[in-house]
C-alpha cells in the first residue's frame, strides 16, 4: 500500500521545488502531540531554496495542500505545516486495505532484485548454546524476516566457529578424561566438562597446553584420527544447536563458518581460503612483516594493528571473515551484507571492513555490523572457561513449562495448553529479546518475561486471541467482513481511541521500513505493543457487538484489522499469534 506519509509526501512534491519526494518523506514527522495533527512537516530547511522566512513557507504550503481530500484541515503554526487526516476517509482506506491485504499487509517489493546477506546466530561448536547467544540468533532471525518481508533476495548464514587452536585442547581433553557415550548423549555438556577440566588441569601442569598445541598441529595436518573427531565434534553440536533452531523456528541457508575458509581444514570443499587473502595482502602492499607474524597496520584509521598470520604460520578469525567476504561477493553478489553480532566485536568489524575497503574492494560500504548489547542473568553473567553456563535450550524449555503453570491455573486443563504454551513460552523470551533497543545491555529476568500484564510478549499474544475471539463469539457478521463480502461502513467507527488504533494499523508498513532501516526489530515490537494497547482501551470503552448490524460490522472490522496486523508483526519478530489463549 501506500502509506499515509508517502502520499503526503506526494502531495507536497510539486509544491517543493528544490526536494525530492523522498527527501520530503525523510522530513515528515509524526507529532507527539496528536492535537499538532497526523503528520507535521518543518519548513527551516527550505528557507534556503525559497529565500524566505520559514514561517512564511509554511503558510503557503497549508494553503496550497489543504483542499487535499484526505486532510481534514492543515494548519500553519509557525514553521510547520500540521496535517491532519480525513478521518473518515483514512478508516475505510485503512481497515478495507488490511482485510483484503491478510497476511502481506506491510509486504512490500521495495527490495526486487537486491540480495541481502544477513549472518546470525554463528556459535562455536563443542562449546555450549547458552543464553548469551540468544541476541544474535533472535534479532538476526528477525532482521532477516524483515528484509524478506520487504522483497530483498535473502540469504541467511550460520558463520559456525568450528576453527581454531581450542580444538587441540578439546581434543586432547576428551582423550584424556572423555568417553564416546556420555558425548553421544549429551554432547556439549560433556564437551564443555572436559575442557573446563583441561583449563583447571592446565594450570597446575602446563605442559598439557604444549600436547593440545600439537594435536591441533596435526589436526591442520589433517591426520584422520584428530579430523575424525573434530568431525563428530562438529555433527555433535550442531545436533544440539538444532534443537535450538527448532523450538525457535529457525533455519539457515548456509552454515559455512570458519574452517570453510581455513585452507588447513581438509574436511570441507572450500572455494576461497584464508591464505589467499594473504596473498591478495601481500599483493597489494598491505601485509608488514612483525616479529615474523604479518600484520596490517590501521594507525592511519586510528585503529590497532590487525593480526594477519601468526608467526608460526596460521592465520586468525579476522583473516577468515577477510576471506568469508570476498567470498561472499564473488558467490552471491551481495546488495548488502550484514553481521549481526555483538558490539564487543565492534574493533574487530571496524578493522577489517577498513582492510576491505584498503584492498580496494568498492563493496567494502555495503558490509554492515549491525551490534547488540549483553545479556546478564540476575546472578551474573556468564563465562565458558569457569563452566558456569546457562544453557539457551533450558531457558525455553523453562519458559515453555512456566507458561503451562499459568495457563494451567488460569484457564484450567485444556487440550491445547501444550501448544500454546510453547507458542507463548517460547514467544515471551524472544518478544523480551527485541523490546529494547539493541545496543542497550539487559537482565534477563523471568518476572518480567512472563508477565501477561506488561508490555510483555504474553500481553500482546494475549491481546491477538482475545481479538479472535471477539471475532468468533460474532460468528456469521465477522465472517462477512472477513471474507469482504460486507460492505463495510467505518463512518460509524468515530471515537478518539479507534482513531488511534486506525492511525497505528496505518502506520505499520513504514514501521517495517523504519525497522530495516536501522537494523532494529524493536521498532516493530514497540509498535505492536502500541497497537494491543490501543486496541484494549477500544475493547474496554466500547460495545462492539452491538445490535446494530452495520455498526457491529464497522467495528469487528478494525478489530480484524487490529488482530491481523499484531498477527503479521508478530510473524517479523519471529514470534507464534495463537488465536486462543
Ligand atoms: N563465533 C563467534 C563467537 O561466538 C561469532 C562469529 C561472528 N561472525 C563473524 N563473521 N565474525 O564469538
Amino acid at each position: 500500500m501506500i502509506s499515509y506519509k508517502e502520499k503526503i509526501a506526494e502531495i507536497l512534491a510539486p509544491h517543493v521545488d528544490g526536494l525530492e519526494k523522498d527527501e520530503i518523506l525523510d522530513m515528515l514527522e509524526t507529532p507527539a502531540d496528536s492535537k499538532m495533527g497526523d503528520y507535521a512537516f518543518p519548513c527551516f530547511k527550505l528557507a534556503k531554496i525559497f529565500r524566505k522566512a520559514p514561517q512564511m513557507i509554511a503558510q503557503t504550503l497549508a494553503e496550497a495542500i489543504g483542499a487535499e481530500s484526505v486532510f481534514e484541515k492543515v494548519e500553519n503554526v509557525n514553521a510547520y505545516v500540521n496535517m491532519f487526516l480525513s478521518r473518515e476517509e483514512m478508516a475505510q482506506e485503512v481497515v478495507s486495505e488490511v482485510i483484503e491485504k491478510g497476511d502481506d499487509y506491510g509486504r512490500s517489493n521495495m527490495g526486487q532484485g537486491k540480495k541481502v546477506i544477513v549472518e546470525y546466530s554463528s556459535p562455536n561448536i563443542a562449546k555450549p548454546f547458552h543464553i548469551g547467544h540468544i541476541r544474535s540468533t533472535v534479532i538476526g532471525n528477525s532482521i532477516y524476516k524483515i528484509y524478506d518481508f520487504l522483497g530483498y533476495d535473502t540469504i541467511r548464514i550460520n558463520h559456525l566457529g568450528d576453527y581454531g587452536t581450542q580444538f587441540g585442547k578439546m581434543i586432547c581433553a576428551y582423550r584424556r578424561w572423555g568417553n564416546k557415550e556420555d558425548v553421544v548423549r549429551e554432547p556439549i555438556k560433556s564437551l564443555l566438562s572436559y575442557y573446563t577440566k583441561f583449563h583447571v588441569e592446565a594450570e597446575k601442569d602446563p605442559a598439557l597446553e604444549d600436547e593440545a598445541r600439537a594435536i591441533f598441529a596435526k589436526l591442520e595436518k589433517g591426520e584422520p584420527e584428530e579430523v575424525e573427531l573434530w568431525k563428530w565434534f562438529r555433527e555433535e553440536s550442531l545436533k544440539e544447536f538444532n534443537r535450538v533452531y527448532d523450538m525457535l523456528g529457525i533455519t539457515f541457508d548456509s552454515y559455512n563458518g570458519e574452517s570453510f575458509y581455513s585452507d588447513k581444514m581438509p574436511a570441507v570443499v572450500q572455494e576461497l581460503k584464508d591464505t589467499r587473502i594473504v596473498d591478495e595482502l601481500k599483493e597489494k602492499g598491505l601485509l608488514v612483516e612483525d616479529n615474523g607474524a604479518q600484520i596490517v597496520k590501521l594507525d592511519e584509521y586510528d585503529l590497532p594493528p590487525a593480526l594477519i598470520k601468526k608467526s608460526d604460520g596460521s592465520t586468525l578469525y579476522i583473516t577468515r571473515d577477510i576471506a568469508a567476504a570476498v567470498y561472499r561477493k564473488e558467490t552471491y553478489d551481495f546488495y548488502k551484507n550484514i553481521y549481526v553480532v555483538a558490539s564487543q566485536q565492534n574493533l574487530h568489524f571496524q578493522q577489517w571492513f577498513k582492510i576491505i575497503e584498503l584492498m580496494g574492494y568498492d563493496w567494502a560500504d555495503q558490509c554492515v555490523h549491525v551490534p547488540f548489547g549483553m545479556v546478564s542473568l540476575e546472578d551474573g553473567t556468564l563465562s565458558t572457561r569457569k563452566g558456569k553456563v546457562v544453557f539457551l535450550l533450558d531457558v525455553l524449555n523453562s519458559a515453555v513449562e512456566k507458561t503451562k503453570q499459568v495457563m494451567i491455573e488460569k484457564n484450567g486443563p485444556d487440550a491445547d495448553v501444550d501448544e500454546i504454551s510453547k507458542q507463548v513460552g517460547i514467544g515471551a523470551v524472544v518478544f523480551q529479546e527485541l523490546s529494547n533497543n539493541r545496543i542497550k545491555d539487559y537482565v534477563f529476568t523471568w518476572d518480567k518475561v512472563l508477565n501477561f500484564e506488561g508490555e510483555t510478549g504474553p500481553y500482546v499474544q494475549y491481546t491477538h486471541a482475545r481479538a479472535a475471539s471477539v471475532l468468533r463469539n460474532a460468528g456469521a457478521s465477522a465472517e462477512a467482513v472477513i471474507s469482504g463480502e460486507a460492505a463495510v461502513d467505518m463512518s460509524y467507527v468515530t471515537s478518539d481511541t479507534a482513531y488511534e488504533l486506525i492511525k497505528l494499523i496505518s502506520r505499520f508498513p513504514e514501521t517495517v521500513r523504519e525497522a530495516a532501516e536501522k537494523y532494529e526489530p524493536s521498532v516493530i515490537t514497540r509498535h505492536i505493543i502500541d497497537i494491543a494497547q490501543y486496541f484494549n482501551k477500544f475493547y474496554h470503552d466500547e460495545h462492539i457487538l452491538v445490535d446494530d448490524e452495520a455498526e457491529k460490522q464497522a467495528k469487528l472490522a478494525l478489530v480484524c484489522a487490529a488482530k491481523q496486523t499484531i498477527a503479521n508483526g508478530l510473524g517479523l519478530l519471529g514470534i507464534a499469534a495463537p488465536e486462543k489463549m
